[in-house]
């Protein structure tokens, strides 16, 4: 496997994942699990975060301490789905920049198609982490990844909940410079190129429609 790619292999994760799998699991439930695993997920994606120190003063003295400087990421869900992986994100760095790039898989071409693209400014100086819950074909992610670094990214990551091996070979080829971290890597597509076993039609799960 690419050093770029990271699969997570934690039991919270699993756990979770196969809640969320579940045809039988509503809407509302649906929405949190994204959500709790996002943040697991950025706890192991968010390592290398800058640290500047601050001094605080303890009850017993003033000591310089490591703080997170937030403003210094920009999350970007690919709209729709991604934007029920932000909060998980936020819930951490409260201070992260959010932008949003909008595509939509034709169902017949499975080509994305872009309907919108706003990103926070100075993106070159910041850890771009872009957000969608499904990698299939690859199409969406590489499109995103393109967008971001079209607009100045350079430090980029790529976080889904699931990915079919097709679509992490046809981003991780396209763009050998990001990091890519998946919940879990399914076993293939099918003729719709939905993922298998998978999850469903993330966004009609997230946003209860269909
Ligand atoms: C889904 C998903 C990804 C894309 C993945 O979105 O959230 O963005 O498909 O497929 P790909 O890897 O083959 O490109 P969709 O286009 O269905 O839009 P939605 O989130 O608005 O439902
Ligand atoms: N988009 C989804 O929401 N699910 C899939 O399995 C593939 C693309």
């Amino acid at each position: 496997m690419d050093k770029n790619i990271m699969i997570m292999d934690h039991p919270l994760i699993k756990h979770k994942l196969s809640l969320l799998r579940n045809k039988n699991t509503g809407t509302g439930e649906f929405r949190s699990l994204v959500e709790e695993i996002s943040m697991l997920m950025a706890y192991e994606s968010l390592r290398d975060l800058p640290i500047e120190y601050e001094e605080i003063e303890t009850p017993i003295e003033k000591c310089s301490c490591p703080v997170i400087s937030g403003k210094k990421l920009a999350v970007v869900p690919i709209l729709r789905a991604g934007l029920g992986m932000v909060n998980g994100i936020l819930h951490l760095v409260p201070t992260a920049k959010v932008g949003h790039i909008g595509l939509c898989r034709n169902e017949e071409t499975h080509e994305p198609e872009e309907y919108y693209c706003k990103l926070p400014g100075n993106l070159e100086q910041r850890e771009v982490i872009l957000l969608d819950p499904m990698l299939a074909t690859g199409g969406s992610a590489v499109a995103a990844v393109d967008l971001v670094k079209k607009h100045g990214g350079k430090d980029i990551k790529f976080m889904c909940i699931l990915a079919a091996p097709y679509g992490l070979e046809i981003l991780s080829k396209a763009h050998p410079d990001i990091e890519i971290y998946c919940g879990n890597l399914d076993r293939c597509l099918n003729e719709d190129a939905y993922i298998c076993p998978g999850l469903g039609d993330a966004g009609d799960r997230i946003f209860g429609t269909k």
